[in-house]
């Protein structure tokens, strides 16, 4: 059955650029795709790079005016948008779940997620504050403040479809960046129903732009973002090799940039952890999205004492997911994006075996609901030269492993090139304290599972990337500090 919309208007399939649902001229097209039926939901022109490039001027021009309007202009629109999100709750989740494939219930979740990125930002952009200094050396007076760094290419992934461009544009609309964002080819809609809205919510035309490209066309679209000198900062959410891609092609105009890359996120339990909490916070951090997040749970290590009993209850609690179609009632998790997300588990858990692991619960495809429908993996006895110990699986296979100490654990932990988010979980705080502190990660969550959140930086460390989003460090990731030294305050004597 087709979903439907309360409000129709919100399915929009044109790039939105300059305030208007442009006509592209490309002969290409690509079609967006339901994972969960294979159906097509709409199909979408692959905007050529000369497109890209004047939708790229556009921004620059609406940056020269944008940059000017009152910060209570800007907070008032955010705030708007974060209404409309509201407002639109169950048409922008449909959305998501249907061009993504995540329960309904996880959609419903990530849209007031996105919206209060730009609720936060609405209160942040007040708080843009510069410095007093006084001088080292002479009698001047120094004055700081922040500036918007200028128009921004925020390229998205296809694991939030709402949230990680909420939390890019939010921050950069509210420093009085304006915006040039290409979403996921695979999950485009929901940042086009997001545009609508942000033309709703009162954003003057150019400000907000979204430009569309098919898989193939990304990389291009990519380098357009990256080469282009009127654009002055590239975020970007994905992998580390696109990332290292990213910033290699944006050196030659020396942009600012921001990078959330991949995980290898760590789950440690310790002995003396409250063991139901910790078998359900690891499966809520390992399953959300069937593992197709970047802070999902890649790596559950189990203290010796608790190690049988865990895998006990947590294979129990995963043999009790309701795996399908989204829409459908008492579905707890959906399907996989594509069939390449497949293959990378199936690959994992081939080799895992190869190597040793034990089988603690046998997943597998469910051809009966559709090619991109698994049931999940659980396995244990994992070892480091494991590839699920090693790279991230980003689909749902638990790889449990049993450790003695903490020094062990640690080391093991942090022998990646990845640093994003790790959890803890223990009842004794110097445990909590000295493990959090001695994580090679930008992110430690004790005794959650969940820990996201609009308030927290997040960001990585090593090949996780860099710069923080969210939080009241977000705005920086879009501002340059601007130093003025005042001199002759007095006048001359
Ligand atoms: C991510 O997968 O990068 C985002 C996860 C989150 O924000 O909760």
């Amino acid at each position: 059955m087709t979903p439907k919309l309360k409000n129709p208007e919100l399915l929009r399939t044109k790039p939105f650029i300059n305030g208007e649902w442009v006509e592209s001229k490309s002969t290409k097209t690509f079609d967006v795709i339901d994972p969960a039926t294979e159906e097509g939901i709409a199909t979408i022109s692959d905007q050529t790079p000369e497109e890209i490039d004047e939708a790229i001027q556009i921004t620059k021009i609406a940056f020269d005016s944008y940059k000017n309007t009152p910060v209570a202009d800007r907070s008032r629109w955010l705030r708007n948008w974060y209404n409309l999100m509201l407002e639109n709750l169950d048409d922008l989740a449909t959305l998501v779940t249907w061009e993504n494939g995540k329960c309904f219930t996880d959609a419903i979740g990530e849209i007031r997620y996105a919206a209060s990125y730009f609720e936060w930002f609405s209160e942040e952009a007040k708080r843009n504050y510069g410095h007093t200094i006084q001088p080292a050396n002479h009698n001047n007076k120094i004055i700081t403040y922040k500036q918007p760094v200028g128009p921004v290419g925020l390229l998205c992934p296809f694991n939030f479809p709402a949230a990680m461009g909420a939390r890019k544009a939010a921050p950069a609309l509210a420093a009085g960046c304006t915006c040039i964002m290409k979403p996921d080819a695979q999950t485009p809609l929901t940042a086009l129903a997001m545009a609508y809205l942000a033309e709703k919510a009162g954003f003057p035309k150019g400000v907000f732009n979204v430009v569309l490209s098919s898989v193939e066309s990304t990389p291009a679209c990519g380098l357009k973002f990256c080469e282009s000198p009127l654009i002055k900062k590239v975020s970007f959410t994905g992998s580390t090799p696109v990332g290292k891609l990213l910033m290699k092609q944006s050196s030659s105009t020396l942009k600012k940039l921001s990078m959330e890359l991949g995980g290898n996120a760590p789950i440690l339990v310790f002995d003396d952890a409250k063991l139901d909490q910790a078998v359900e916070q690891s499966i809520a951090s390992k399953f959300r999205s069937l593992g197709q997040t970047c802070v999902c749970a890649n790596r559950i290590y189990v203290q010796a004492g608790v190690y049988d009993e865990f895998c006990k209850r947590f294979a129990e609690k995963v043999k009790g997911f309701k795996i399908g179609n989204g829409f459908d009632e008492g579905v707890t998790h959906g399907c996989l994006i594509n069939a390449r997300a497949i293959d990378k588990v199936e690959e994992h858990v081939r080799d895992a075996v190869g190597k040793g692991a034990k089988v603690i619960v046998e997943g597998g495809r469910l051809t009966h609901l559709g090619k991109h429908f698994y049931a999940p993996y659980v396995i244990g006895n994992v070892s480091p030269e494991m590839k699920c110990s090693v790279e991230e699986t980003f689909g749902p296979l638990a790889a449990i492993a049993k450790f003695e100490n903490q020094q062990e654990v640690l080391q093991q932990c942090n022998d990646t090139a990845f640093g994003l988010a790790a959890y803890v979980f223990s009842e004794n705080l110097n445990t909590v304290w000295q493990v959090s502190e001695q994580l090679e990660t930008g992110m430690v969550s004790v005794n959650s599972g969940m820990f996201t959140d609009a308030a927290l930086p997040f960001g990585g460390v090593k090949e996780s990337g860099f710069g923080r989003e969210g939080s009241l460090y977000g705005m920086d990731d879009y501002t340059v500090v601007k130093s003025i030294s005042l001199g002759n305050v007095y006048g001359s004597s």
